[in-house]
């Protein structure tokens, strides 16, 4: 009988993550990959587009527990997780990222009892967390509570890079539990290279090669406050004026926008085009062809430090050091932006190299990790 294997997905940064790991189980004989969606992100363009694209196939559980406060969207994910997972009793789960899913599952599946029947000698699903012990020591995010609370639970951390492993034993983790894996991210970007360079989303949307700037905003901190979300729009516009921006509008971001006019001043911006939330290929095909990318995503500091194109990261930290630190990435305030943008636009802004390990192999070593665990 081959073992089942829950893989979480929940918000658009989760699907990229499950998906290189799910093809690569479904290639070994031991492994049943079971998809489980949580429904944290429910639009088409959040969720369906990105099965699409991954070549997933629908979720083979899908929990439906849509939006809500940090709680009740928890919660919710909580108790039908439970009920779930007590139902076709996995052996394994892996949760992934750090978004409310992530810990919410693992908290439930921490606690469960299957009694005697279950497979393991936990009496419960082993855990495992994937991209493991990236730490931005500011608490003020919901996503490091996420990965603090989900990486004491986890029976298996694997990280993404050396700090990861670092924070973990500094935060007393038995060295035993960590297992270095890479990045799987690139694993999604090798795996849809091919499509993402022959796709042509950039030149639809009028822009030329290496001359325009991609733009994703949807961290609270920069657009659930009206003044700082003004200002963030106003910059936007300066820098628009010495290079185009593609900006893709999450959600969060658009319903701000819309409390207030200042999507009609974006609107009436024709060097800012406003797109709706982009599938994968068609917004990587973007990141390829742009000059600089502009976030506050985690995610997106990796792609580009992985396709060394300098990206600015409107936060005050980052859980990623390493893009910073070896990568093409730079951390950046509303006041300090449009220097680096001149920068950039001067030739001066750093070139940055890969980091060992994001290879496009992470998928394999996690499956042979996973392996292991069953079989120990
Ligand atoms: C979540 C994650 C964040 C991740 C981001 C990527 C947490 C705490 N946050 O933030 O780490 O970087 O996803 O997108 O888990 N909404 C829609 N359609 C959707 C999804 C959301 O309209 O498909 C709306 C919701 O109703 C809500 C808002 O967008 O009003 C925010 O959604 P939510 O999932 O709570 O958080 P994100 O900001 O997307």
């Amino acid at each position: 009988m081959p073992y089942t294997i829950h893989l979480i997905a929940a918000a658009r940064p989760n699907f990229m993550k499950i998906a290189p790991l799910y093809h690569e189980l479904c290639k070994r004989d031991w492994a049943n990959p079971v998809i489980v969606h949580t429904g944290q992100h429910y639009d088409i363009n959040m969720s369906d587009a990105f099965f699409d694209d991954l070549r997933l196939p629908s979720p083979h559980i899908h929990l439906g527990a849509g939006t809500g406060s940090h709680a009740e969207q928890t919660g919710r994910v909580m108790i039908a997780y439970e009920k779930t997972a007590m139902e076709t009793k996995p052996d394994l789960v892996v949760v992934v990222g750090d978004v409310n899913s992530t810990i919410a599952c693992t908290l439930a599946a921490a606690k469960i009892n299957y009694g005697a029947t279950g497979t393991s000698s936990l009496h419960r699903p082993i855990i495992a967390h994937l991209e493991a012990g990236l730490r931005s020591f500011d608490r003020s995010m919901p996503e490091e509570i996420n990965r603090l609370a989900t990486d004491v639970l986890a029976d298996a951390l694997w990280t993404p890079s050396p700090d990861g492993d670092e924070h973990l034993i500094n935060e007393g983790v038995n060295p035993d539990k960590i297992t270095r894996v890479g990045n799987i991210m690139i694993d999604s970007f090798e795996m849809l290279r091919d499509k993402i360079e022959q796709h042509h989303t950039y030149e639809d949307y009028g822009f030329s090669k290496g001359s325009y700037a991609v733009a994703t905003l949807h961290r609270p901190a920069n657009v659930d406050d009206p003044d700082s979300l003004k200002k963030l729009c106003d910059t936007l516009e300066r820098i628009s004026t010495k290079i185009p921006i593609a900006f893709p509008v999450h959600p969060r971001t658009r319903k701000n926008l819309e409390k207030t006019d200042l999507i009609a001043s974006l609107e009436a911006n024709n060097n800012i085009h406003l797109l709706e939330p982009l599938n994968y290929i068609r917004f990587m095909n973007m990141v390829l062809n742009s000059k600089m990318a502009i976030t506050d995503s985690g995610g997106i500091q990796e792609e580009t430090t992985y396709l060394k194109i300098p990206c600015l990261t409107l936060r005050p930290n980052t859980e990623r050091p390493i893009t910073v630190t070896q990568g093409s990435n730079e951390l950046c305030t509303i006041d300090d932006i449009e220097a680096y943008v001149g920068q950039i636009l001067n030739g001066e802004f750093k070139k940055g190299s890969v980091p060992e390990l994001w290879d496009g192999q992470t998928a394999p070593r996690t499956a042979d990790a996973i392996q292991t665990l069953l079989q120990a």
